[in-house]
């Protein structure tokens, strides 16, 4: 996709479809309060040919409400399509977002491959949304979020993916801020989409080694330093717990390193991003009921995120060092796999000291294995901060459902970006607690800490045991399990693969930048 930036007047833009966004903007309450759809431009002629409509009551502006004219008069485009906001003293960036993404995947369908966006002047918005930087950027991350749709495995397909993509300034002001942000956007909806693209893949296509290749090639293209080691590598770190779930699998394990060193910043933190990357999880000898089975391909999503992030990272070039460790592997029964009762020695900090115990109550707890040494090898590696993301437990689903992921820190300061992190890019987090209450609940009698913690708080045992190798370096744990695979298209994203939290984990690291 194509983005352009044009502050030519809308109304004469020539193009197959305009999408123009439109708010309710009723404020009073009660019976006799109306909707009163609003179209958020100044435009005169464009606000003559929806008049009609808009006077008719037909159309609502609901959130992603749309409503189509063709042929508008006075209008150059082919066709006029109104894009809803909902309540327009309530609309936020994710709104505007979404809306991209609604007009982007109601052109595919009907065959379009271009469109234009009119972006909403600032006077016309509710404070809170009212920057425009931040309004054009998420149009555009919208924008590519929506063109994305995971079909490539059908002979049928035809590529819809639209072409060109115009959004409209409103007005001259701002002008180079608005083509930064436009050509941000572009970055951080690609990102998105390249983590959707890997977590699409089935566990057939894309292996551990296969994984390794796909990051490798991309850290090439991009100019990111790269390393992806093998099972020898493991067994040289003394990461006992990642190749314990490797030892199931005719594939091999990867370990994929990924370094973001921008020039010139030779001291300040060091981002260390972990991410979890089993390309299928059976389960292993504690097997996973069949139904639904064919899901854990996607068990990888926290490794694809890890791998998207740095991506942008490195063409946004913040001014920050990060570090990459994505430990991927395939989690299966054999006669070679791991047993439940069996002890692990995980990779010690210290190459002097020995490693942690773990005893294995349930092989299918794999998840915090693998990122356990991945997590201790950031730190080898001088990580100061750490992020993880990982489809870690079936519980953080059921906690929160699948409309807010799980986040867990052990420090502040870090969270406290990460938060901020999410104002902006509109993602649903919520921070659980962390506490020794339930650190109790993964002691073991014959280990140091065993892999499972029962039945309840099932997330923050979870959580609790990456602690226990997080120790005291500032850590956030992101429990991606509930919202990585979407189940249902909506307007303005298809089913599939989310390629949730890239976008916060790169504004998080983004805010670690010198001068920030
Ligand atoms: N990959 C799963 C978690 C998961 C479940 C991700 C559903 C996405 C959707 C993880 O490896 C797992 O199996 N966790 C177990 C942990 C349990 C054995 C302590 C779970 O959640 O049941
Ligand atoms: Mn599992
Ligand atoms: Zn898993």
């Amino acid at each position: 996709m194509q983005t352009e930036l044009s502050f030519a007047p809308i109304a004469s833009l020539s193009t197959e479809l305009l999408a123009v966004l439109a708010a309710d903007t009723q404020t009073a309450k009660g019976s006799e309060a109306k909707p009163q759809p609003t179209l958020l431009t100044s435009d005169a002629r464009v606000q003559a040919a929806a008049a009609q409509v808009l006077a008719s009551g037909e159309y609502k502006a609901g959130a992603n409400e749309t409503l189509l004219l063709h042929a508008p008069a006075g209008v150059a485009a082919k066709r006029l399509l109104l894009v809803g906001l909902g309540k327009l003293a309530q609309a936020t960036v994710q709104n505007i977002r979404e809306a991209a993404g609604t007009a982007v995947r109601f052109a595919k369908p009907r065959g379009l491959r271009e469109l234009a966006l009119a972006l909403p002047s600032a006077e016309s918005l509710p404070h809170a949304v009212a920057l425009r930087t931040a309004v054009t950027r998420a149009a555009v991350e919208g924008a590519w979020i929506g063109d994305f749709d995971a079909d490539t495995y059908r002979s049928d397909r035809r590529d819809q993916s639209i072409a060109q993509f115009t959004v409209a300034a409103p007005d001259e002001a701002d002008r180079t801020a608005i083509e930064a942000a436009v050509a941000e956007g572009a970055v951080l909806g690609e990102s998105q989409n390249f983590a959707r693209s890997l977590i699409h893949e089935p566990g057939n296509k894309l292996t551990p080694t296969i994984l390794g290749q796909r990051a490798a090639l991309m850290a090439q293209q991009v100019g990111l330093g790269w390393e992806v080691h093998s099972g020898e590598m493991l067994a040289q770190l003394k990461m006992g717990a990642f190749a314990s779930v490797a030892q199931g699998s005719v594939e091999p394990p990867a370990l994929i390193v990924l370094r973001y060193e921008p020039e010139g910043v030779a001291d300040g933190p060091i981002l260390g991003l972990v991410g979890k990357g089993i390309t299928f999880d059976s389960g292993g000898i504690s097997i996973k009921p069949s139904e639904n089975m064919d899901k854990m391909k996607y068990d990888m999503a926290g490794g694809a995120t890890m791998i998207a992030a740095m991506r942008a990272l490195a063409l946004l070039k913040p001014r920050v060092r990060a570090i990459a460790i994505i430990c991927a592997a395939e989690n299966m029964p054999s006669g070679a796999a791991q047993k439940p009762g069996d002890v692990q020695t995980a990779m010690p900090l210290d190459p002097a000291q020995p490693g942690k115990t773990i005893e294995i109550l349930n092989t299918d707890a794999e998840g915090r294995l693998v990122l356990a040494d991945g997590l201790t090898y950031a730190r080898r590696l001088g990580a100061t901060h750490l992020i993880d993301a990982a489809t870690l437990t079936g519980a953080i689903a059921i906690a929160l459902g699948k409309i807010t992921a799980g986040a867990f820190a052990n420090d502040d300061e870090s969270y406290g970006r990460f938060e901020k992190a999410l104002a902006s890019t509109g993602e649903r987090f919520w921070r659980m607690p962390l506490g020794d209450a339930y650190a109790d609940l993964i002691k073991s009698e014959i280990a140091d800490i065993k892999n499972t913690g029962g039945r309840f708080g099932g997330a923050i045992t979870a959580a609790e045991f990456l602690h226990v190798f997080a120790e005291e370096t500032p850590w956030i744990h992101l429990d991606i399990a509930g919202l990585a695979w979407i189940d249902d298209t909506k307007p303005f994203i298809a089913k599939g693969p989310s390629g949730v939290a890239v976008r916060s984990i790169v504004e998080w690291a983004r805010g670690f930048a010198a001068g920030c």
